[in-house]
């Protein structure tokens, strides 16, 4: 069975790699055409998390790397390899992504519209058929802030919270046209914020709460308030400045570990699809509360979060800056369920067993050195 992969050099990506590499002996990377050391970054995770040595020897023989760029045509690829990779193809693994919530959103859409319909060009132009599973996201559920989401919803009733969401709604509406004009079987993946514990690493790619992490270390610097700002003086906990975030006080999100994400993604895949298109939610069985987020900010940064109904009209400059990431602040808000009964019925109950809470987000968030020296700063 030949098994190819988009995005294989991301977070969730190279968790893929992993876990398909229990499954199946050889791997195409389909890796991003300019980005550069698709192997190598590929070689180093797995060193990092500890895969089994003979994975790693053998590397050279069980992974192919074809730099494809999803914003061209036929994937950038000459006519003839374009067609001798899809002729090759038993299974496609769509992860490619531009996640940037405040991305712009043509942008967005040549990367996540126009790639879908690319790594589709691939599936309908193999002579094997190959099975797509595109990596979606909980988050094409849009604006809709509470009530229960299912997993064969595909709604843009209660519009977006940013152009990410939206362009991964417009992929997965690309992908449903797909498979019913071709009578092909797609399996949508949809994980929700993707997470992990491992601590920070310069070789490893950063994930949602990092950004947020960088975003706002990069903005408090700017701001000239005493104490504030990286390497600032230890300031008492009373008198850390207040910053008014928009939020609901009984919010919550669902923040899912990167590793188990993937590997019941790959175990979702060993099930035989309905021959349309099946979509599942890939989520934990608890909900992170927005408090718990806020709280992280407050281990993150020097200040103290509360969360306010509405923008306040009069933001003092720390909060001006402190809106931070426009794209996910609102999420601070959202009280929905995803509802995940599809993976349920076919993998039984897919318990993780795994806590995410404050110290699971800080942990990952923080690279080892800075956990050790953080409590000495502030
Ligand atoms: N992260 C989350 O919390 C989250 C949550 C829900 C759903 N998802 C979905 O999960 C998937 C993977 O996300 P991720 O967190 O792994 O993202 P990521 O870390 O940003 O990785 C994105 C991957 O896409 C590749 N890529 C980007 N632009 C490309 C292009 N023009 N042509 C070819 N390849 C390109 C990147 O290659 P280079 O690294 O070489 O540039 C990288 O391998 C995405 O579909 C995303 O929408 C993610």
């Amino acid at each position: 069975m030949h098994v190819a992969l988009t995005g294989a050099t991301g977070f969730l990506g190279l968790r893929l790699v992993r876990e398909l590499f229990g499954r199946h002996h050889s791997l195409t990377v389909l890796a991003h055409a300019g980005s550069g050391g698709a192997f190598e970054r590929i070689a180093r995770f797995l060193e990092l998390t500890g895969a089994p040595a003979e994975l790693i020897a053998e590397l050279p023989d069980r992974l192919r790397v074809v730099e494809t760029d999803l914003e061209q045509p036929r994937l950038g690829l000459p006519t003839a390899v374009f067609q001798r990779l899809a002729d090759e193809l038993d299974v496609i693994w769509h992860s490619a992504a531009d996640i940037n919530l405040d991305g712009d959103l043509a942008q967005l859409r040549r990367v996540n519209v126009e790639g879908t319909r690319q790594v589709l060009e691939l599936a309908a132009a193999g002579c094997r058929r190959p099975i797509v599973y595109h990596v979606g996201t909980a988050f094409v559920g849009g604006a809709r802030r509470d009530g229960v989401i299912y997993e064969d919803e595909l709604d843009d009733a209660y519009g977006f919270e940013n152009g990410y969401e939206q362009s991964k709604y417009e992929a997965e509406v690309l992908v449903r046209a797909w498979s019913l004009a071709h009578g092909r079987p797609v399996v949508v993946l949809r994980p929700s914020v993707l997470v992990t514990d491992l601590p920070a690493h310069p070789e490893l790619p950063k994930h949602p709460l990092q950004f947020i992490d960088q975003i706002a270390q990069a903005s408090l610097s700017r701001v000239d308030l005493p104490g504030i700002g990286l390497g600032g003086p230890r300031i008492p906990e009373g008198n850390r400045p207040v910053v008014r975030v928009p939020g609901h006080p009984l919010g919550h999100l669902n923040l899912m570990p990167v590793e188990h994400a993937a590997r019941v993604m790959v175990r979702l895949a060993s099930g035989k699809p309905s021959g349309q298109v099946d979509t599942y939610h890939v989520v934990h069985d608890h909900d992170v509360p927005a408090t718990t987020m806020t709280a992280a900010m407050e281990q993150l940064a020097p200040i103290r979060v509360k969360l306010v109904e509405k923008r306040p009209l009069d933001p003092s400059p720390l909060e001006t800056v402190a809106d931070l990431y426009p794209g996910f602040t609102p999420y601070l808000n959202h009280r929905r369920r995803f509802d995940d009964t599809r993976v349920r019925t076919l993998l039984g109950p897919t318990l993780s067993g795994i806590r995410v809470d404050l110290d699971y987000l800080l942990a990952g968030v923080r690279s080892k050195k800075q956990t050790t020296a953080s409590s000495s700063r502030w």
